[in-house]
């Protein structure tokens, strides 16, 4: 606890020293222009970062992904670049976050209660919410009942809903506990970074119910779900660059963290030592925080591999982030991940896999690799520095693994790939392929960027296909354009129907405005929601994949807790359904504007 306080203490926000912008356009030019004005891959473009706040991009150069970018810049070189982007000073945006405080205390937190409990809602990932508190036949009359503006920061992760309670989190590090029914806010915490994955809730002893979650200095945290205040702190991974995207899963008193990194986008630096994290899931005690196993996607220490074009020694092998939320296979006693690409030119067989381990021990027990040979780092100059000789597509395993019993009794792993490609795994036979289809076109943008679940005997997936990287020969593009979603029989992989994207008509115009659906869906009897980065979000009844609800949160809503929520592309976690309510992040994409919205639905009664 001490260690936190210190560390924010550190990254306390200094009070602003009227920056100039032109002294910011010139550090612009100079460090950041080379990747934001020519975007390619995963880089924002330089528009969508003055949408975003000035904590959450001072935040992003001081704790978050571009402090390597960052590296060597003054407190006053930061300043300027806030204020050249947003226009606004540091500490200067956006309303209060402690306003619009709930009158009373909140009562006891029931984890009983049919919420939606961190990323997966359960522990196989299905994202399905058998106990909705809202019939099919409801859909179509949801209304918005109120709506949340994140503080000067971007919406992102996932709205988690147990009990009465609501708790979201923000790109500048707020974690926020609002009451689920109306959003008034009881209690806030500050994380060192963003919290870009979902929460989770779960009991330490008798007494304390604690909300856990992990942010993108790679730390953990433990706070007091009733009050906010912390319990404990921890950084399983040891790694400078490491951090945490995918949401700890909790399970039996232990919390299985993932682990991935900006390692990637350190690399743009010729003078960087290309590459030595390793992605790992890692297990701790979820009443201290102690890790009581680690276990790495690759299992070979990286060693020394010569050097990069720039004369650099470079190592290897490096990558297979785990980017998602792990699954719990209780029968088995096993964890799957799925992993992302290589970093290194040493090549491995855990990158873009999906990978077990042994719940009890962390003993990695079989790997199954979709794409070999995918080198990619964030490549300015191809020839130069640490690009990869042959730059490789990026094809992650980006979302959770889903775990399904079908109806003859035998179980299924099911994975998207950013290659567009879900596939079917035989849990029983060490993970072997059973099944692949090809539903998108793939790229770094996903292919399957988020989008899956699974109700039933049917899987859903939502297809992103944004700005495609790679050619594909004409027989193999399914479907032609971004977006769409589509079932498939979890025994087969066959489609069993296919919702092509309605051509994207976006609140703000036509610039940035696509249909590609790269968010996280979720699904309730008989209704399955998907958001398109259109910044609409729709409920496509399960059985034909007919739009039953279409409703567009590309807007500026007011807000509960003052002034204005703004909607924007929805991208990222997508929707949480509980208690008769559907809450959905709308701004949470780079491609289409960022917004700060948080949106709650209900039927009208
Ligand atoms: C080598 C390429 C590169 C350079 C140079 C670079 N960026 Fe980035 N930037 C990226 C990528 C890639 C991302 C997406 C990172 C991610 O999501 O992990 C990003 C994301 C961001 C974000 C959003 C971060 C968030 O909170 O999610 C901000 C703000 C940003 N960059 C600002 C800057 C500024 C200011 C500079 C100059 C000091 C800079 N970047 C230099 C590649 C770059």
């Amino acid at each position: 606890m001490k260690f936190l306080a210190a560390l924010l203490f550190c990254l306390a926000i200094p009070a602003a020293a009227a920056p100039s912008a032109d002294n910011g356009a010139a550090l612009f030019t100079d460090h950041c222009a080379s990747c934001h004005d020519h975007p390619t891959g995963r880089i924002p473009p330089h528009y969508a970062l003055s949408h975003l706040g000035p904590d959450q991009v001072y935040r992003a150069l001081k704790t978050g992904p571009m402090r390597p970018q960052a590296a060597g810049l003054s407190e006053a070189d930061l300043g300027a670049l806030v204020f050249f982007l947003t226009h606004q000073a540091v500490g200067a945006a956006g309303s209060d976050p402690a306003a619009n405080l709930c009158a009373k205390p909140g009562g006891p937190i029931d984890l009983d209660a049919p919420g939606w409990n961190g990323w997966g809602r359960d522990l196989e990932n299905t994202r399905y919410q058998p106990d909705p508190g809202l019939a099919a036949a409801d859909v179509p009359k949801l209304k918005l009942k109120w709506a949340f503006a994140y503080p000067g920061s971007q919406a992102i992760g996932l709205p988690v809903a147990v009990g009465d309670r609501l708790f979201v989190s923000a790109v500048d590090g707020h974690v926020f506990a609002l009451d689920a029914k109306t959003g008034c806010t009881y209690w806030t915490f500050q994380a060192a970074s963003a919290v870009k994955g979902a929460t989770t809730v779960g009991k330490i002893g008798a007494n304390t119910t604690a909300l856990f979650f992990g942010d993108m200095t790679g730390s953990v945290y433990a706070v007091d779900a009733m009050t906010g205040k912390p319990i404990w702190t921890a950084k399983p991974e040891p790694h400078p660059l490491a951090q945490i995207r995918g949401t700890p899963k909790l399970f039996e008193g232990r919390l299985y963290v993932p682990v991935s990194s900006d390692e990637e986008n350190a690399s743009a630096d010729p003078a960087y030592p290309c590459c030595n994290f390793r992605g790992s899931v890692n297990a701790l005690d979820a009443a201290t925080g102690k890790v009581i196993w680690r276990g790495f996607t690759i299992a070979e220490t990286p060693r020394p591999a010569g050097k990069n074009a720039a004369g650099t020694p470079i190592q290897g092998p490096a990558g297979a982030s785990v980017w998602s939320s792990p699954t719990i296979d209780v029968k088995r006693r096993r964890i799957y991940v799925g992993s992302g690409n290589s970093y290194s030119v040493v090549e491995n067989e855990a990158t873009d896999a999906v990978i077990a381990f042994d719940l009890d021990t962390g003993k990695r027990l079989w790997v199954t690799q979709a794409t070999p040979h995918d080198t990619w780092v964030m490549c300015v100059k191809p020839g130069t520095g640490n690009c990869p000789v042959k730059i490789g597509p990026d094809f992650d395993f980006g979302s959770s693994t889903i775990l399904r019993t079908l109806s003859d009794g035998r179980q299924m792993i099911m994975a998207g790939q950013k290659a567009g490609i879900v596939y079917g795994f035989d849990p029983d036979h060490d993970g072997k392929i059973v099944w692949q289809d090809k539903v998108g076109l793939g790229g770094a943008f996903g292919g399957i960027e988020h989008g899956m679940a699974a109700e039933g005997d049917r899987l859903f997936v939502a297809v992103s296909d944004f700005t495609p990287t790679i050619a594909v020969p004409a027989d193999q593009l399914v479907p032609h354009k971004a977006g769409g979603i589509i079932a498939l029989d979890p025994a087969t992989g066959k489609s069993l129907w296919h919702t092509p994207a309605p051509d994207p008509v976006c609140s703000w115009g036509a610039d940035s405005c696509s249909a590609a659906q790269a968010a996280s869906i979720s699904v309730i009897p008989g209704v399955v929601f998907s958001g398109s980065l259109d910044g609409h979000l729709r409920a496509y009844d399960t059985g034909t994949g007919a739009v039953v609800w279409d409703f567009d949160a590309g807007h500026s809503f007011p807000a509960v807790n003052g002034g204005k929520a703004n909607g924007g592309a929805i991208s990222g976690y997508g929707q949480t359904i509980a208690g008769g309510m559907v809450y959905l992040n709308s701004g949470g994409g780079y491609f289409g504007p960022p917004g700060n919205a948080l949106l709650a639905f209900a039927v009208e009664k």
